[in-house]
Formats: structure tokens, C-alpha cells, sequence
């Protein structure tokens, strides 16, 4: 680092011949600005940097104001840790009242010997699961649902990854297009994790339910990527009908917070993560949050039984961030 009196000796006209002269390199004291601007660390006063030089034009740093007041406004929340994330976050559908409160559980009947095969794999896992979790056995807690929708999640955003790498990988290397099908793939993993992100907001795992999560993860991601390999049909039909089971358990748990049993989420304050991703309001509670979560599976739910019907190489019907319920 130079001297600060160094360093506050140096005018800008100084400043602007030694950038020219190093071109790129970074001098100690100085920080090189991502707009291509020359920031010179020194104390003046309360602030820590001051700017001295900026090869930004007039107009771009316009720009620059413009673009950093829109992120604000869509991070609203000022608490949130996760704020300024949203500009790496996909495309994914923003629900109107209306739409979330008109889900339906609905269930797409089986036709084929496929469909049979993953409504069965479903129904067997999620008895089984339903077993071992103890769901509905005794008063369905806070704790009790967070546990459930942890462990879920986790599970949840896993097929979409893995397809979406199935795919990548087949159009490697069979040297032929996607269709489109990568990108509503990625938004749905993304979509699932932060389901899981917001429901760590109200609960942190211990190291055993970390190590059951890990568990479950190894086989499934293992067991999901060789029957993608075999077949996507059966994969995307076995997620179809995944949801219709997510669209259920999340529907039973708005019964509950309206029905008393879980009165503490028609009042808790909806995690600031949960606001800025869905575009809640403000004062919204749990109960928006699992509204928006509801939807979403049931638009997953749409998403996958729609792929698992269509030809592989057709193109994708989905654009991305749309909404379809
Ligand atoms: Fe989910
Ligand atoms: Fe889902």
C-alpha cells in the first residue's frame, strides 16, 4: 500500500497518466472498478474509497445507476442476507392471489405400462416415506412439517438437474440439438432448491438428519441418472406423479394452518428470501410462501407429464419463467 499523503498527493491528471501507462495493472492503493474505472483507497472523512477516475462514459454510468435502483427495487427486503442474489436466480414463474388459491389435486390417469410402473414406484415410495416420517401419526407440528419439507426438497431437486446434465450431455455427444428442454429443466431444479432454501429460513438440520439427507441423495441421484439414461418417458412421468403427491401434502398443510393445527404459520412472517423470490407482499406469512410452493409443484406437475408425453427431440413448450397450472 502507498502512504496515504502519497496517495491523496496524486490529482487526477497524475491518476490518469499512470493508468494509461500501466494500461491493466493494478497499482497497490488502487482497486480497478468493474466498469473499467481507477478507485484510489484512501480516508477521507467517513467514507472509505473515493472515485478519482472512470474510463465510463457519461451515458454508461447512467446505465450503471439504472441497473443497480432496478435490483434494489426487486430486493425490496432490506434484511435479506440473500439480497442481490436474484440476478443469478433462473426464470420461474411469480403467482398471482388468484392462482395459487385456485390449485386443484388433480391426477393424470395412467395409460401405459410405463405409467403404471412410475404411478407405482410413487405410491410405493411415498407410503413408505409416509411410514418412517410418521406423517399424520399424532399432531403434524411446526417441526414435524419442516422435517418433511426439508427432507423432500432435498430429494425434489434432484431429477431436474440430473435430466437436464442427460440431456447436455446427449446432445454432446450425439452431436444433435436439445429443443429447449435444458433451460425449464434447470429452472425447475433451481425452483426446488429454493423451496428448500426458504424452508432452512425457520430450521437448521442436525448432524443426523444431515447424514440421512446425504444418504438419500447418494442413491437417488445415483438411481434417477441410470433410469434417465434407460428411459426419460418413465423418469419425467415418475416426477409427473411426484407432484401430484407434492400438490397433495402441501394442500393438506394449508389445511392445517386454517384449520388450527398449525395456527403459528398463518402468523409467522414469511422469510425475507421468500418475499423476494415469489414478489410476496411484504407482510406476507407462511402460509403465502406455502401457497407459492403449492403452485409451483403443481406447475412442475404440468411441466413433466407434459415432457414425459411428448417425442424427446420435439421442442420444448415451455418458455422460460411461464406459468402453467
Ligand atoms: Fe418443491
Ligand atoms: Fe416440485
Amino acid at each position: 500500500m502507498l502512504p496515504t499523503k502519497t496517495r491523496q498527493f496524486f490529482s487526477p491528471t497524475i491518476l490518469f497518466a499512470l493508468k494509461s501507462s500501466l494500461n491493466r495493472r493494478i497499482l497497490p492503493g488502487f482497486r480497478a472498478l468493474q466498469d473499467g474505472g481507477l478507485l484510489l483507497e484512501t480516508p477521507l472523512s467517513n467514507s472509505c474509497t473515493v472515485r478519482l477516475l472512470s474510463t465510463t462514459g457519461v451515458s454508461r454510468q447512467k446505465d450503471l445507476k439504472h441497473f443497480k435502483a432496478g435490483a434494489e427495487k426487486k430486493d425490496s427486503v432490506d434484511n435479506d442476507h440473500t439480497r442481490g442474489n436474484e440476478i443469478y436466480r433462473m426464470p420461474h414463474p411469480i403467482w398471482s392471489e388468484q392462482e395459487v388459491n385456485t390449485v386443484e389435486i388433480t391426477h393424470q390417469e395412467t395409460k401405459t405400462k410405463v405409467d403404471k410402473i412410475a404411478y407405482g414406484c410413487v405410491q410405493f415410495l411415498r407410503i413408505a416415506f409416509d411410514i418412517v416420517s410418521l406423517y399424520k401419526v399424532g399432531k403434524m407440528t411446526e417441526n414435524k412439517w419442516l422435517n418433511r419439507i426439508i427432507m423432500l426438497e432435498t430429494v425434489a431437486g434432484v431429477p431436474g438437474m440430473i435430466a437436464a446434465m442427460a440431456r447436455h450431455f446427449d446432445s454432446l455427444r450425439k452431436l444433435t440439438r436439445d429443443h429447449g428442454w435444458i433451460h425449464t429443466l434447470l429452472e425447475e431444479a433451481e425452483n426446488e432448491r429454493m423451496h428448500l432454501m426458504t424452508a432452512l429460513e425457520l430450521k437448521q438440520p442436525g448432524a443426523l438428519f444431515r447424514g440421512v439427507i446425504l444418504l438419500a441423495q447418494g442413491v437417488f441421484v445415483n438411481c434417477f441418472f441410470v433410469a434417465y439414461i434407460l428411459s426419460p418417458r418413465f423418469c419425467h412421468r415418475f416426477v409427473g406423479y411426484l407432484e401430484e403427491e407434492a400438490v397433495k401434502t402441501y394442500t393438506y398443510c394449508l389445511k392445517c394452518i386454517d384449520d388450527g393445527t398449525l395456527p403459528v404459520w398463518s402468523t409467522r412472517p414469511a422469510p425475507s428470501l421468500a418475499i423476494n423470490y415469489w414478489r410476496l407482499k411484504e407482510d406476507a406469512v407462511m402460509r403465502d410462501v406455502i401457497l407459492a410452493i403449492r403452485a409451483d409443484e403443481a406447475h412442475h406437475r404440468v411441466v413433466n407429464h407434459t415432457l414425459s408425453s411428448i417425442h424427446l427431440n420435439e421442442k420444448n413448450p415451455f418458455s422460460p419463467g411461464q406459468k402453467k397450472l
